[in-house]
C-alpha cells in the first residue's frame, strides 16, 4: 500500500510513534510526513530500550532511508524541532514546509496565562491554540520567517506527490486522537486543530484519491489528559491497579484512564475511514501476550478481544502490540 494514514481513534496517546516506527523499519518506508504540533508527543523504544520522545519530526526516523518532512498545516517550535533534528541526527534528510506556521515565547505565554484554556480546557500550555488564532487571523509568522529553518525549507505538497507518482512507500503521521479534534472532539475540551485522516491529508497537502490505507490506532484502554468527557472513567484507585495510569509525555500530567469503550471506536472508523487497526498495550489487559509476535503465542482471551474488536467495528485489525519496543508487535497483515 503505497500511503498510508496513520491516526489515533480516541484521545491521543494510542501509540502511534511506535506503530509508525514499527511500519517505517518493517516495511522500508520511504517518506514519512508528520502533522500537528509540539502539544503531542509521539514515543519510540528503541530494542537496545533507548527511549526517544519527538515532539515534532516523524516516529519514522528509525528508518535510515526514510526522508522526513513536516506538512504546511503543522505548527513549528523552532527550537524544539531543531534539538530534535540533532538528537536524532537527521538533518540531511529533515525537511518543512516554509508554510509551516511558527510558534512564539509569546503564544506560550498566552497558553498558560489563558484562564479558559489553561484552566478549563487544561491545555498542554505549549502555545499552539495561540499560534493557530494568529495564523487564522493571517498575522502568523511562518517557517520561511526564520533564518534557522532556512536550510530545511521544501516544498513538502509537491516532494510528497513526487514519491506517490513513483509508487514509493508514503506514510502520514497525523497525531493526537479522533475525539480531540476541533470539528469532531468532545468541544471545548479538544486541540486547535481537526485531528481525522482528511485533516491529515489537508494539512500535508495530498488530496483523498491519493490514500491507500487508514490506519486507525487504539490503545487496549482508553486514557485522557487535561479537562473534558471519559466515559467510563475509573477511580484513579482502579486504574492505578490495573497499571492504566500512564504520565503525559509532554506535560508530565497524570492520564486519567477507561476501559476499551467500542461505541467510541466504531465512531472514530465512521469518522476516519478507517481501512486498518492497530491495537497497543494489549500486554496491559492481558499480561500473558508481553512480547508475542505471533498470532498462536496469544492466549484465547487475547484473541478474543481482538476478534471482538473485528466482529463490532467490521474493520480487519492489522497490528496488535505487546510490549513496548518497535518490534514487539504481532503482524496480521500477511495472514
Ligand atoms: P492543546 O492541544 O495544548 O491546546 O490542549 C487541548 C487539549 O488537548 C487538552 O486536554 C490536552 O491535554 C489535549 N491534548 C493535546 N495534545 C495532546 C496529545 O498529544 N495527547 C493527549 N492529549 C493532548
Ligand atoms: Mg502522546
Amino acid at each position: 500500500m503505497p500511503v498510508t494514514v496513520v491516526v489515533g481513534g480516541f484521545f491521543g496517546d494510542e501509540g502511534k510513534g511506535k506503530i509508525v516506527s514499527y511500519l517505517a523499519l518493517r516495511d522500508g518506508l520511504d517518506l514519512a510526513v508528520r502533522v500537528g504540533s509540539v502539544n503531542a508527543g509521539h514515543t519510540v523504544i528503541l530494542d537496545d530500550g533507548r527511549v526517544v520522545k519527538l515532539r515534532m519530526l516523524p516516529s519514522a526516523f528509525t528508518q535510515p532511508s526514510c526522508r522526513l518532512l513536516i506538512g504546511a498545516g503543522a505548527n513549528v517550535n523552532p527550537s524544539i524541532f531543531l534539538s530534535e533534528v540533532e538528537a536524532t541526527g537527521t538533518k540531511g534528510r529533515v525537511g518543512l514546509d516554509p508554510q509551516c506556521s511558527i510558534i512564539e515565547e509569546e503564544h506560550i505565554e498566552r497558553d498558560r496565562r489563558d484562564a479558559h484554556l489553561s484552566g478549563r480546557v487544561q491545555t498542554t500550555g505549549q502555545g499552539v491554540g495561540p499560534a493557530v488564532e494568529d495564523r487564522v487571523r493571517r498575522a502568523a509568522k511562518l517557517a520561511r520567517d526564520v533564518e534557522e529553518l532556512k536550510p530545511f525549507l521544501v516544498d513538502v505538497a509537491l516532494e510528497t506527490s513526487r514519491y506517490v507518482e513513483e509508487g514509493r512507500r508514503v506514510l502520514l503521521e497525523g497525531t493526537q486522537g479522533c475525539f480531540l479534534s476541533l470539528y469532531h472532539g468532545t468541544y471545548p475540551y479538544v486541540t486547535a486543530r481537526d485531528t481525522t485522516a482528511a485533516a491529515v491529508c489537508s494539512e500535508v497537502g495530498v488530496g483523498p484519491t491519493k490514500v491507500d490505507e487508514v490506519m486507525l490506532v487504539f490503545k487496549a484502554y482508553v486514557t485522557r489528559v487535561g479537562g473534558g468527557p471519559l466515559p467510563g472513567e475509573l477511580p484513579r484507585e482502579e486504574a492505578e491497579r490495573r497499571g492504566w495510569v500512564e504520565v503525559a509525555t509532554v506535560t508530565g500530567r497524570m492520564r486519567r484512564a477507561a476501559p476499551f469503550n467500542f461505541e467510541l471506536a466504531k465512531r472514530a472508523v465512521m469518522l476516519n475511514g478507517a481501512t486498518s487497526i492497530a491495537i497497543t498495550k494489549l500486554d496491559s489487559i492481558y499480561p500473558s501476550v508481553a512480547g508475542a509476535r505471533r498470532w498462536e503465542e496469544l492466549s484465547p482471551e487475547a484473541r478474543r478481544f481482538v476478534e471482538k474488536v473485528e466482529e463490532e467495528l467490521k474493520v480487519k485489525v492489522a497490528l496488535l502490540g505487546t510490549g513496548p519496543r518497535v518490534f514487539d508487535v504481532v503482524d496480521l497483515r500477511s495472514s
